[in-house]
């Protein structure tokens, strides 16, 4: 059987805009305040990509920072693959649009659509491509810009999201280190949860997609909330599984933030202490495909990570996904 190579991730590099919308000011907009919004969901601001930023715009910057940290030049990236919900247009994809701003001329390049979940899933992809020997190298980004998706008047959603960027470079690494094992899911019969409808080939755009808000995200909040308590607790216990690995191996778990509440369930479940658990929701806000990356990069920037560490990844988000992934740093 031919031998696979071992993956894991060689360069990291993260972007937030600089705008920051406090919750003080969500309190001008729409009927809310500070205190329901953090003892709900834990978050406290969120960062708002400029009019003039597009979600390329922010995997560029992080992409740029990732590229560097691995020390590989642009024009030797073989894949790229941006993770988002927010492309810049329908097409071409956004990895496309980042491929010719990154000058990387020989790489492969396509986006990946899993919602939440996407950047594991583009890990699990590109993983999949450098082990078998297809390519050696891969730039993964997982890159929202959800706030060109959210309804300011809908206190329901408005409240939850924001923008960012994350990215890593992936190649190969010494055996025993790097990615041990994926599992992923979906649930598309929860796809209704969970939706944006406008603009697509279901519902195209027209006056009356925007009169009545298809263009907006559509959640219920109460429905995502449970599955995400679910699969956040039997994606970690089938992940572990499936490296050998028991829940008190872990040194650093990495969860989706999408709200403070959701990871302290999955906290319990694997017995971790805070210090094992990266949070910055308070910050950022729920970022979508960035939100994982988000948190990964910012561990890594603060020395939170160190060679050898045991790393838990989990996600959820529409379609309704999954994604989690062992990995060895
Ligand atoms: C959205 C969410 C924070 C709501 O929290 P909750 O505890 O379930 O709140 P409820 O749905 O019970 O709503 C309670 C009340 O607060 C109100 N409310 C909703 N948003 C509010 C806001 N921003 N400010 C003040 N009140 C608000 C609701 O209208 C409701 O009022 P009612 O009882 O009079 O109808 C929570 O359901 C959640 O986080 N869900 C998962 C969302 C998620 O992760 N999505 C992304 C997936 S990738």
């Amino acid at each position: 059987m031919m031998k696979l190579r071992s993956v894991g991730i060689i360069g990291t590099g993260k972007y937030v805009p600089e705008r920051v919308l406090t919750n003080a000011e969500l309190e001008t907009m729409v009927e809310t305040n500070d205190e329901w919004i953090v003892s709900r969901t834990g978050i406290r601001e969120r960062h708002i990509a400029a009019p003039d930023q597009a979600t390329s715009d922010l995997a560029y910057e992080a992409a740029v920072k990732a590229l560097k940290s691995a020390g590989i030049a642009a024009e030797d990236i073989e894949l790229i693959i941006v993770a988002t919900v927010t492309p810049d247009m329908t097409f071409p994809s956004t990895a496309c649009i980042l491929q010719e701003k990154l000058g990387a001329k020989k790489a492969a390049a396509f986006d990946l659509s899993a919602a939440c979940s996407g950047f594991v899933y583009s890990l699990a992809t590109a993983n999949g491509f450098i082990q078998t020997g297809m390519y050696n190298n891969a730039l993964i980004i997982g890159a929202d810009a959800l706030s060109r998706i959210t309804d300011y008047t809908d206190r329901n959603t408005c409240v939850l999201f924001g923008d960012g960027a994350g990215a890593v470079v992936l190649g190969e690494v010494p055996e025993g280190r790097g990615f041990l094992s994926f599992d992923l899911g979906a649930e598309g019969a929860g796809g209704e949860l969970l939706k944006l409808e406008g603009g697509g080939s279901r519902c195209p755009a027209s006056e009356e997609t925007i009169r009545s808000g298809k263009h907006f995200i559509y959640m219920n909040g109460r429905e995502v909330f449970k599955f995400a308590v679910r699969v956040m607790g039997t994606a970690t216990e089938e992940v572990l599984r499936k490296a050998g690995k028991d829940k008190s191996e872990i040194d650093l778990f990495v969860p989706h933030q999408a709200n403070i509440r959701i990871i302290q369930f999955a906290m319990q479940r694997l017995d971790l202490p805070e210090e094992k658990c990266v949070i910055n929701v308070d910050k950022y806000a729920n970022t979508s495909a960035a939100s994982i990356p988000l948190a990964l990069v910012e561990a890594v920037e603060e020395g939170r990570v160190k060679e050898g560490d045991t790393l838990l990844l989990v996600g959820f988000g529409g379609g309704l996904t999954w994604g989690a992934s062992v990995l060895v740093w």
